[in-house]
């Protein structure tokens, strides 16, 4: 039997994919960083080519479903609940008693992935009594991810190291007081479901929804090149109000971008920045 042969991805492979998810799908990833982006790719192409790239070309363009698993593995979607506790410390301690000076905060966490970074906000407002003023609008580009972010059903599995970083976070409740387990999931209580909203939005090319007191975006800035991180950054600056907060993630920076001089460093470590 004869063995198949490895699809090499190179610069020209790269090319038509990203022709043709912006031809077929509307999606533009020409600014994202093109070696991660190339080892994703060959990553899915080892797995999934059927021998040969115009194969693995043809799914992507035409096949929905395909395309759908597609989009999954080439946008890296890990994430987990109060990831870098001492991010979620420094919130505690020096965004939220400026928050609380507001009598409604709007609250925008771009690129949420499955919502654990929304949900684990939402219990730090809760416990600074902020909840019931907010209203918290979860985005990402990927539409199957918002659909498990709006149930706020987790796998109990991962609640150890949740709790753990709950309470490296500061947390001085049980976690476990905030969701409800069974047949090893854990749902979240819908008094914070209720202050959500999650929708599909792109940081290529959509624009704003709000005037925001605060903007998360984490750990996505890193798989976009230069221009594209100055565009969404831009963005953001135009989507808060004066005296609102911008969050990156830990390899994330404002500094390289021209709009760095509209912001003031709250925390440098923890890339926390407030609009002046
Ligand atoms: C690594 S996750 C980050 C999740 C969460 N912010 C965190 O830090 O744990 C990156 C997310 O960015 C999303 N993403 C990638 N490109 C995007 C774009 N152009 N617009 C909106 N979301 C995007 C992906 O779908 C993925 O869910």
């Amino acid at each position: 039997m004869a063995e198949s042969k490895r699809i090499e991805i190179g610069e020209v492979e790269v090319e038509k994919i990203i022709d043709a998810l912006n031809r077929f799908h509307g999606i533009d990833f020409s600014g994202y960083s093109r070696a991660s982006f190339t080892r994703r790719i060959q990553r899915i192409a080892d797995k999934d080519a059927n021998g040969t790239f115009d194969s693995l070309l043809n799914r992507v363009s035409e096949n929905k479903e395909y395309f759908s698993r597609f989009l999954k593995e080439v946008t890296v979607n890990v994430t987990e609940m109060f990831r870098d506790p001492s991010f979620f410390a420094s919130l505690r301690k020096n965004v939220l008693p400026e928050l609380n000076k507001q009598q409604t905060l709007q609250i925008w966490h771009a690129a949420c992935s499955t919502g654990e970074e929304v949900y684990s906000m939402a219990v730090l407002l809760h416990e600074a009594s902020l909840l019931e003023r907010s209203t918290i609008l979860g985005t990402d580009l990927n539409p199957e991810v918002l659909l498990k972010a709006k149930q706020g059903v987790f796998s109990e599995r991962d609640f150890p190291e949740y709790i753990q970083n709950y309470e490296r976070s500061g947390g001085k409740a049980a976690l476990s007081e905030y969701y409800d387990s069974s047949y090893g999931n854990s749902v979240f209580k819908p008094f914070f479901k209720d202050k959500m909203t999650f929708s599909e939005h792109n940081l290529v090319n959509d624009g704003s929804f709000n005037k925001f007191n605060l903007i998360m975006c984490r750990n996505v800035l890193i798989y976009f090149q230069k221009p594209l991180q100055a565009r969404v950054l831009h963005l953001f600056k135009n989507s808060l109000v004066t005296g609102g907060f911008l969050c990156l993630g830990s390899k994330e920076s404002l500094l390289f971008s021209d709009d760095r001089l509209a912001f003031e460093v709250v925390d440098a470590k923890e890339k926390i920045y407030r609009k002046i």
